[in-house]
């Protein structure tokens, strides 16, 4: 009762502006959509002044912004984010609400293109509004290699498709249809859960959770083991994870050991908020810390970095226990994504560049496949498995496994692609033009893609002589077309279509 006066006695004040805004703020919006019973935090300092109100959004974090407009009046508050874009209009979001009863703000933001994402403006402390106190990095060391992953990792990962909707219930459908669509066979293996499986917060004794979607993880793992498979995980280096969930930043060890008694194989780990404390220059030993600890979990864990290609990662990635590091931002279902990843020059390199870093043991991760996600051509798509399997790419499917086209399988489960990346030798591929890349295999022959970026159907040429190979009788498969083609003395040329690949295999008779 007394606390209920109190309360309307804040309101009151509030509403009569003698209580002051100014402090730290925790917006707090549920994830309807991914409906997990959590909600996403978004931090706000705030300073009042008379009706004028000034502060930041993510204080002391990495994208800390001031907040502009601010006005508090008659209890309704007020004020937009505005990000400046160099060459272009700035992203406005406002956030806007009305005092409730109980001191809080009935909040919402909404973004420029118009989403209203509903929540609530929680007063909270500094603590809890500013990244936590830092935890110095360790001293860098070399840790020992897992053993595992000696050719690049096969599997599905749910983000591509999923995104934050990826529930128990799909990841067994998904491990189901890995084994009856033929896919297991094909080599596929791991299934991973990517980000949105967290749960809101820690329990008493600091263990990471799971919410509503995943309620026992522990028995999902068992299940993704009784179909042959093995179950992967999905973590970052920071307080939170990219899609805001809880992060393993200071409890690193504590998750390895929580992955390896749920009976986890596999853990991409994601830079994501870590960014609120350290800087790029440190992830190498951020990362090791999860390297040593996964070794130290008992349970043997393929380790998969994800920080964008950062810090020529490609250079380190193995020494940290990784077993794949991703080189690139986030591919998505488009043309201009697949290209500029597969082509393009990100982070300062192209993939080919890169491609000598690739060991057994350790690749380098392109991102996952969009393959059967509906956004490219099917010419697009082979071109897309063609070239991330002469890369030695991970081959991770991002499509529903339950409901692939016959196309989308044929393409997912091209065997002799699929030998091509999963070669033993690990050579790099190499550009003998910009349109013909090689890469020899552990048998001394070799896979060729001749490619066509271009806009119209276009013939690609190879000559043995770029190969290394003039004057020698030539055997020739298509592996796409899955069968032998006639060569010329001297070169091949095939008719590649736009925006697709030939790939051939060829040997010495
Ligand atoms: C980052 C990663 C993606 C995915 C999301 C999840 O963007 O690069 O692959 O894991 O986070 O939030």
């Amino acid at each position: 009762m007394r606390r209920v006066v109190l309360l309307l006695l804040v309101t009151a004040a509030f509403a009569a502006g003698q209580t002051s805004v100014t402090g730290y703020w925790d917006f707090q919006a549920p994830r309807t959509a991914n409906n997990d019973g959590t909600y996403r935090e978004t931090f706000f300092e705030l300073k009042q002044d008379g009706e004028t109100i000034t502060g930041r959004f993510n204080p002391n974090g990495w994208r800390e912004m001031q907040i502009s407009e601010g006005i508090l009046h008659n209890g309704a508050l007020h004020f937009v984010i505005s990000t400046p874009h160099a060459g272009a209009a700035p992203t406005r979001v406002v956030y806007e609400g009305t005092l409730a009863q109980d001191g809080k703000f009935t909040f919402a933001s909404i973004a420029a293109n118009g989403t209203r994402t509903p929540g609530e403006l929680v007063r909270t402390s500094r603590e809890a509004a500013l990244p936590p106190p830092r935890i110095a990095p360790p001293a860098l060391h070399d840790v020992p290699d897992n053993g595992l992953a000696r050719t690049p990792p096969m599997g599905w990962n749910s983000w591509n498709r999923f995104r934050g909707l990826i529930t128990d219930a799909d990841v067994r459908g998904i491990a189901d249809a890995m084994v009856s669509t033929g896919m297991a066979k094909a080599g596929y293996q791991y299934i991973n859960i990517d980000d949105t499986w967290e749960g809101q917060s820690r329990n008493a004794n600091g263990n990471i959770t799971t919410n509503r979607k995943f309620p026992d993880m522990k028995a999902l793992a068992e299940y993704v083991h009784s179909k042959g498979l093995k179950l992967g995980i999905y973590s970052s280096p920071g307080p939170q994870t990219c899609a805001g969930y809880e992060g393993s930043y200071g409890h690193e060890e504590q998750d390895a050991k929580q992955y390896a008694a749920w009976g986890i194989d596999y853990l991409k780990y994601d830079w994501c908020e870590a960014r609120n404390v350290y800087k790029d220059e440190e992830e190498q030993a951020i990362y090791q810390k999860m390297g040593d600890a996964l070794l130290k979990s008992g349970r043997p864990i393929v380790f998969s970095l994800c920080q964008y290609g950062h810090d020529n990662v490609w250079q380190w990635g193995s020494k940290v226990g990784g077993n794949l590091w991703r080189t690139t931002g986030d591919i998505n279902d488009h043309w201009a994504s697949l290209d500029l990843i597969g082509f393009g020059t990100q982070q300062g390199v192209t993939q080919l560049e890169i491609a000598q870093f690739a060991k057994p043991g350790h690749f380098n991760d392109p991102d996952m496949l969009e393959i059967g996600n509906g956004g490219l051509t099917a010419d697009e798509y082979r071109l897309h498995m063609s070239v991330w399997s002469l890369l030695a790419a991970p081959l991770l499917a991002g499509n529903d496994l339950r409901t692939m086209s016959d196309e989308t399988k044929s393409i997912l489960m091209n065997t002799e692609v699929i030998a091509v990346d999963q070669d033993k030798a690990v050579n790099p591929v190499r550009a003998l033009t910009p349109d013909v890349w090689a890469r020899t295999l552990a048998d001394g022959s070799m896979a060729v893609g001749l490619i066509n970026r271009g806009e119209a159907p276009a013939p690609v040429m190879v000559t043995w002589k770029s190969l290394g190979i003039a004057g020698k009788k030539i055997q020739a498969r298509d592996l796409w077309a899955h069968k032998d083609v006639t060569v010329s003395p001297d070169d091949y040329t095939a008719t590649v279509p736009t925006h697709g690949i030939v790939m051939l295999k060829i040997s010495e008779k």
